[in-house]
């Protein structure tokens, strides 16, 4: 067979050295029998490492001898976020909910209200969250989780108020309210993370670290590809009784009861699917590359869905140039909410391999070798990546394949696996900051950079032509 055969024929490459004239096949073939503790030492390791910080805080909780700090927490924006925001915190020793605040008072708020004093915490409930930043002295930090529009405002003034602040993406739907944010956290000293969970998603940080930087498996990034494909879904409703009256709609922003269930989908409000679902995946793009783009082409439109309701793009198919000290690097992304088929994942094409990685189980973290690379066998002897799954030998095709087709690349996995819901790693983080045990994952300035490439999409999309940023947009 043209490219596997002829592998086996070259002279050792640098990772082969010392294996004489073994075929690659015998070196695999050999790798398979290394004890499974030397393969994966270093990935059980990182494992055991996260499951022991666990167990020494859960230890340390309240109630045991505690050597934990606790922090006093209010959930601010108790929906669908909130209520998966709040499903990890539970599982987080060390927090004591004081107070949860909703505008949605019928519904959303009674019902985390009601989970939490089923675990022991009595939280006070607010529909103003100025009249909780008042009465509860005690908090230390607040999760917010209110629509984008809010998050400003709302970040803003419980920094000023002296709290530290977890504030989900997207940081803002407007860039001066991200700015805004940015400059409260620099002038209060205070912490804002931002909720770009995969940036504390140990698969993520492996990947980052070790396989990227350290064993620079992919060689020169050159392309980058990723996408959200989101299968269609009704518009969100709410039952007539837990609806909420019009005086109040208003006095917190929406039209009618369908624009607060559906506020993602109108200006002004969110941004749309490239902000709702994009904005994780390119905040990705920038951090694996360590750039910003320089420029940014999209194209998209209110494909399927009836504009008066959908207001924000439903599909986008956007090209980024980012130029990174090693040289240019195209990268497609693309979203649309039509059909869900191979969901999400980013996708990073080097000269020497690919890595396909995603926040997703469905596709954990795989890697494939460019035939022509150096080999990976000190990575897998280290446990870095697992022993490549062989591909098949095509016999019925031989003498029929096209000779100029490239041979396919064994696959790699990453054997790290998150078994805590995806959220728990990046507010763990947040609040082992606010111990002084730790360091942001993403603080506001890391965060700003991400918000300033993907809010320009929807302008690019508009403007019909490529937009270029400055080095200067990034930095506040
Ligand atoms: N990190 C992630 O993976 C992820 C996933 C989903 C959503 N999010 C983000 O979480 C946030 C919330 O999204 P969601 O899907 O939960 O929306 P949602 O509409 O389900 O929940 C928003 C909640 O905020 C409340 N609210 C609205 N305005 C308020 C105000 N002024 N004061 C207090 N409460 C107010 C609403 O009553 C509602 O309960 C958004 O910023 C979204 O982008 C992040």
């Amino acid at each position: 067979m043209a490219g596997d055969g002829e592998q086996d024929k070259k002279p050792a490459q640098a990772g082969n050295k010392g294996l004489g004239r073994l075929s690659r096949r015998d070196v695999l073939a050999g790798l398979s029998t290394v004890p499974a503790l030397g393969l994966f030492g270093y990935a059980w390791n990182q494992q055991h490492k996260y499951q022991q910080a666990k167990a020494d805080a859960a230890a340390a909780s309240p109630g045991a001898a505690a050597n934990v700090q606790e922090i006093n927490i209010a959930l601010l924006g108790a929906g669908a976020q909130g209520q998966v925001l709040t499903d990890s915190m539970l599982r987080i020793p060390g927090l004591r909910f004081r107070a949860v605040c909703d505008v949605w008072t019928e519904y959303n708020q009674k019902r985390v209200v009601n989970q939490l004093k089923k675990f022991n915490h009595s939280p006070n409930a607010y529909e103003d969250y100025r009249e909780m930043l008042d009465k509860e002295k005690e908090l230390d930090a607040v999760v917010i989780a209110t629509p984008d529009f809010w998050h400003s405002r709302h970040a803003v003034d419980c920094l000023k108020a002296g709290k530290h602040v977890y504030c989900e993406k997207e940081m803002s739907n407007r860039l001066e309210g991200a700015r805004a944010m940015v400059a409260a956290a620099r002038d209060t000293g205070k912490l804002l993370q931002i909720g770009h969970q995969r940036r504390s998603n140990p698969r993520y940080l492996h990947c980052y670290e070790k396989l990227l930087r350290e064993a620079k498996l992919l060689g020169r990034v050159v392309t980058i590809s990723g996408q959200w494909n989101r299968a269609l879904a009704p518009d969100l409703g709410a039952p007539d009784r837990y609806k909420i009256p019009e005086p109040r709609l208003k006095q917190y922003g929406f039209k009618d009861m369908h624009q607060f269930r559906n506020w993602r989908w109108y200006r002004g409000l969110g941004g749309g699917p490239i902000v709702d679902l994009g904005s994780h995946q390119i905040d990705i793009y920038g951090w694996f590359l360590g750039a910003n783009p320089t420029g940014v082409m999209a194209s998209g439109g209110t494909l399927y869905h009836d504009p008066a309701t959908h207001e924000w793009y439903d599909t986008a198919m956007v090209v980024y140039d980012f130029d990174t000290p090693a040289g240019p690097v195209k990268a497609f992304y693309q979203t649309q909410t039509t059909n869900g088929s191979q969901g999400y994942f980013e996708n990073f094409m080097g000269d020497q391999g690919t890595l396909l990685i995603s926040e997703s189980e469905v596709y954990g973290a795989k890697l494939y070798r460019d035939p022509n690379a150096p080999a990976w066998d000190t990575w897998v002897q280290q446990g870095y990546i697992t022993a490549p799954k062989l591909q098949e030998i095509k016999e019925k095709t031989e003498g029929v394949t096209d000779v100029r087709e490239s041979v396919s690349p064994d696959e790699h996995k990453v054997s790290i696996v998150l078994r805590d819901p995806y959220h728990q790693p990046h507010l763990q983080n947040f609040f082992d900051t606010v111990r002084g045990k730790g360091k942001l994952n993403c603080p506001a300035e890391v965060a700003y950079e991400s918000a300033v490439a993907v809010l320009k999409v929807n302008e690019a999309i508009e403007a019909k032509s490529r937009l270029a940023f400055r080095p200067e947009d990034f930095r506040i």
